[in-house]
């Protein structure tokens, strides 16, 4: 049977390691033999590609980052750099290849299977969740949770102080992280890449709360936008006359241990990778899209039996291989 590599690319989530193990395991299961990249497209050029077994996946479920490194390439842009990388996977003979990483990541990969047809399925993995056409990258999950225990840690301080907080999410140009936090937190402001701002809007409600009491403000800017947070902080001085901090949160927000939706997701991405590879899907990235949300009536509602997610139960099926 075939031999199937992973590896990842870009900023490292935490939902990798949990998909590393799946990603073992799965391929066992259906009778290939898995191997680990390390140090993303860097590994698979200076030929860093090991077996993986079981014992590589113990224990690393609870953990952040990446077990096998990962590394943002500049030398497999350039084609004689995919040569060499194309030469250590024939060594192996690997012939498919999982990609957890962004679309920089993914858009590398296809050239490499134009010039080289080594087939490879995409997973979305960053906590920008900035990638078009799916609605969850891998990751997204535990990094909102870290940026919540964050904000409400800092919200008791800037209570205590009569301040405002300029809290700076990541996130690159996109501001997904910010402006989901900041729902999730009430912060008073958010600024974010993708809306325009005018600064003065805010000042007469903001100066306005505080003569009614308000003893602090919590914003969430997003660090792409036009303005740096200390200048924000800055106007919170100068024209709310309050006294600000700025805590950019940073690195933070990649790290921890996995969210169970980001344990699940890693499962479930690698799940679809893997069958969309065996069944001849040749060049793909896997992407999650769930529907709106609807009105349906009571009856439908309340005089129907719940029903577990059917796929839930054949996930256990086969993880316990019951057939
Ligand atoms: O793409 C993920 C991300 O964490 C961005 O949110 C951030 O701008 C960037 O990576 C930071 O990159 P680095 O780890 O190279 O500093």
């Amino acid at each position: 049977m075939s031999n199937i590599a992973i590896l990842c690319s870009g900023g490292d989530v935490s939902g990798m390691n949990p998909a590393l193990k799946h990603f073992v395991e799965y391929s066992l299961q259906k009778g290939m033999t898995p191997y680990f990249v390390n140090d993303g497209y860097e590994g698979l050029i200076d030929n860093n590609i090991k077996e993986a077994t079981y014992k590589d996946v113990s224990g690393i479920i609870n953990r952040g980052g990446t077990k096998i490194g990962s590394a943002r390439s500049q030398r497999f842009m350039q084609k004689e750099y995919r040569d060499i990388a194309k030469k250590s996977l024939d060594m192996l003979n690997i012939d498919m290849l999982v990609v957890l990483g962004g679309d920089g990541s993914f858009r590398g990969m296809d050239i490499f299977y134009k010039e080289h047809g080594v087939k490879f399925c995409g997973i979305p993995s960053t906590i920008d969740n900035d990638i078009s056409g799916t609605e969850y990258c891998l990751g997204v999950d535990t990094a909102l949770n870290i940026i919540k225990t964050s904000i409400d840690a800092i919200r008791d301080t800037a209570a205590s102080f009569k301040r405002a907080f300029v809290i700076e999410t990541m996130g690159r140009d996109c501001g997904f992280l910010a402006v989901v936090s900041a729902l999730t937190s009430g912060a008073e402001l958010c600024l974010i890449p993708e809306k325009e701002y005018d600064l003065k809007c805010y000042e007469n409600s903001f100066k306005e709360q505080i003569k009614n009491g308000r003893r602090y403000f919590i914003a969430i800017v997003a660090e792409g936008i036009k303005d740096d947070s200390e200048t924000i902080a800055q106007w919170f001085e100068e024209k709310i006359g309050i006294e600000s901090r700025v805590s950019t949160l940073g690195h933070i927000q990649r790290g921890g241990n996995p969210s169970v939706y980001d344990r699940l997701m890693a499962y479930r991405f690698v799940t679809y990778a893997i069958d969309g590879l065996l069944s001849g899907k040749t060049e793909s990235v896997i992407c999650y899209t769930k529907s709106d949300f609807l009105y349906k009536s009571i009856d439908e509602v309340a005089n129907t039996p719940f029903k577990l997610d059917s796929e839930l139960i054949s996930f256990l099926d086969e993880s316990q291989c019951i057939s």
